[in-house]
C-alpha cells in the first residue's frame, strides 16, 4: 500500500487574506483536521482566541499536536460545525471576528482505509467522520429500499446509472450484506457499461461514494445550519470564509451568501493557482468564496 500522503491546507494564502486577522480577535475554524490553517491563523493572534472543532477526534487529536506550542491561544472542541452557536454558548463567547469552513475530508482521513471513505482501498463501508454516529454506509446501502438508494446516489452524487447500481446493491444484499468498500466497489463496476468502467475521466465509484459519504454525515444540512448560526454570530466586520469541493456544497454557499447581499460584502468563487493545483491534486476542485458582514 502506498505511504499516506500529507495533508496540505488549500488555499492557505487566500484564506489568510479573506480572514484579515486581527491580533486580538476571536475565530472560529469549524473545520480545523491538522490544523494547517489553523496554525496559520494562531501564528498571528497576540491576545485573540481560535476555537477548533472537528467531528472526527482523530483529526482533533492532531490539531492538538500541531498547535500544541499555541496551546494559551487554542481551544480544541469535539463538535459538529452545524452546533456552533451551542459551542459558544458553553464558552460564553457571544461574537466572533472570523469564521473558516475548510470542507469535506482530509487525505489523511481518505488514507485510512478503515474509515471505508476511499474506493482504491479495501475496508469497512463504514465513511462516518464522527464514530459516535449511529448509521454507517453499510447500513444504508443494506437497508434502505432501492427507490431511497437511487435518491441519494442522484441528488448527492448526480449518478448517471443510479438506478442500475441501486438494482444491483438489492440483488446482491439479498445474497450477503455488503460489507466492504471493494464489495460496493464490484457491484458498481458491474452496473456501469464498460466505456465508462475503463475508459472514464473518473473511476465509477466516484459518485456513489461521495453520495454515500454525504448521506451518512448529513453533510448537506450542517453546512447550511453552520452557514446561518456563523453568520448570526460573526461582529459587523467580521469574515465567513467557506471552501469547497463539489458543487452541491458550493452552490449552498453560493445561495446563502447571495441571501444576505444588504448585509454582506460577498467575494467569489477563488480557485487555486495553476502551481497550487500541480502541487497539491486535492485543490483542483476548491472554490472559496467570502462574506464580510457590513451590519
Ligand atoms: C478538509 S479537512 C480540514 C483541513 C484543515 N483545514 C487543515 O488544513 O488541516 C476537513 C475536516 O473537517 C472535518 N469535518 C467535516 N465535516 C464537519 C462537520 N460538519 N463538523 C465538524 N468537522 C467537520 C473533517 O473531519 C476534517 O477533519
Amino acid at each position: 500500500m502506498n505511504a499516506p500522503r500529507e495533508h496540505q491546507p488549500v488555499l492557505l494564502r487566500e484564506v489568510l487574506e479573506a480572514l484579515a486577522i486581527k491580533p486580538n480577535g476571536i475565530y472560529l475554524d469549524g473545520t480545523v483536521g491538522s490544523a494547517g490553517h489553523a496554525r496559520e491563523i494562531v501564528a498571528r493572534l497576540e491576545d485573540g482566541l481560535l476555537i477548533g472543532l472537528d467531528c472526527d477526534p482523530q483529526a482533533l487529536a492532531r490539531a492538538g499536536a500541531a498547535l500544541a506550542e499555541h496551546s494559551a491561544k487554542v481551544r480544541l472542541i469535539h463538535a459538529n460545525f452545524a452546533r456552533l452557536d451551542a459551542v459558544l454558548d458553553e464558552l460564553q463567547i457571544e461574537h466572533l471576528d472570523g469564521i473558516l469552513l475548510d470542507l469535506g475530508v482530509s487525505l489523511t482521513q481518505l488514507d485510512s482505509a478503515e474509515r471505508g471513505l476511499s474506493f482504491r482501498l479495501e475496508g469497512p463501508l463504514d465513511m462516518r467522520l464522527d464514530p459516535s454516529l449511529d448509521t454507517t454506509a453499510a447500513d444504508l446501502v443494506n437497508s434502505l429500499r432501492e427507490d431511497e438508494l437511487i435518491k441519494i446516489f442522484r441528488d448527492y452524487g448526480e449518478e448517471r446509472y443510479a438506478v442500475r447500481i441501486a438494482r444491483n446493491i438489492l440483488q446482491e444484499r439479498r445474497e450477503r450484506p455488503i460489507k466492504t468498500t471493494t464489495d460496493l466497489v464490484r457491484i458498481i463496476e458491474r452496473s456501469v457499461p464498460a466505456r465508462v468502467r475503463y475508459r472514464g475521466r473518473i473511476h465509477p465509484a466516484t459518485r456513489v461514494f461521495q453520495a454515500l459519504r454525504i448521506a451518512v454525515n448529513h453533510e448537506l444540512e450542517n453546512l447550511q445550519r453552520a452557514l446561518e448560526k456563523g453568520f448570526a454570530r460573526l461582529r459587523p466586520g467580521g469574515r465567513f470564509v467557506v471552501i469547497s469541493f463539489h458543487s452541491l456544497e458550493d452552490r449552498i454557499v453560493k445561495r446563502y451568501f447571495k441571501s444576505l447581499r444588504e448585509r454582506a460584502q460577498i467575494w467569489g468563487p477563488i480557485t487555486p493557482s495553476s502551481e497550487e493545483r500541480v502541487q497539491n491534486p486535492r485543490a483542483r476542485s476548491a472554490k472559496l468564496r467570502v462574506a464580510h458582514k457590513l451590519c
